[in-house]
């Protein structure tokens, strides 16, 4: 049986055909009205949320200050290392997001890298509900970055960049300060939350 997800992360590659020797290119990549990244290839958004849902992630709060001063924030698992030298990390928002002109905006934004007993924080930010701040212990960072209480880690970024890709507003920071906790991550795979586990 073919998997779906062996299809859809299959590289172009492997749709190529191998020519004999002397007949010019020892190797002719064909490209596929199958390929995923071939554009109007009918890839149904479903089966690609279901593929990259198998990529395991932590989970974050990632939060900022509006122009208002009002902190503002989400659940994200976009959050990525990007740079070690200079400390670089990155995280995507929907377009559509109504947080889009706050990360726009301001100079800074937090990466709270939730614990595993924080599961009902990534339910409240991933909701559009008022008061998202109004449970949890927070304190304040740089320029009032909001930083949640007993996290597995809390970066403090300068935001240096930001460029458009597709549905989503790429955003790349720079870490200014770390502090991290010797507590569990949450993990979250395939639409469930779950604890870490260790191959023994
Ligand atoms: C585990 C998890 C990860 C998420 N990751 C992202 C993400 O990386 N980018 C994003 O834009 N939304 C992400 N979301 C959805 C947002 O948290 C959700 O749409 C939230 O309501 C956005 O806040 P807003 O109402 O200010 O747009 C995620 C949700 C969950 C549950």
């Amino acid at each position: 049986m073919r998997s779906p997800d062996r299809d859809i992360l299959a590289p172009p590659s492997a749709v190529g055909t191998r020519r004999q020797r002397g007949a010019g290119l020892a190797y002719s990549p064909r490209v596929s009205t199958a390929d995923p990244l071939a554009a109007g290839n009918g890839l149904d958004a479903r089966t690609l949320r279901s593929a990259l849902g198998g990529f395991a992630t932590g989970v974050t709060l990632v939060t900022c200050r509006g122009a208002d001063g009002a902190p503002v924030g989400l659940t994200v698992n976009s959050f990525n290392a990007l740079s070690l030298d200079p400390p670089l990390v990155l995280w995507s928002l929907r377009l559509a997001s109504p947080s889009l002109p706050a990360f726009d905006a301001c100079l800074h934004f937090a990466i709270n890298v939730l614990a595993e007993d924080q599961v009902e924080m990534s339910r409240r930010f991933a909701s559009p509900v008022p008061g998202k701040f109004d449970d949890g212990a927070w304190l304040e960072g740089v320029g009032r970055l909001p930083l949640l209480v007993g996290c597995a880690v809390n970066l403090e970024c300068e935001r240096i960049s930001h460029q458009d890709a597709g549905d989503h507003r790429l955003y790349i920071g720079r870490v200014l300060r770390v502090q991290s906790q010797a507590v569990p991550p949450l993990v979250f795979h395939r639409g469930h939350y779950h604890l870490l586990g260790e191959v023994l």
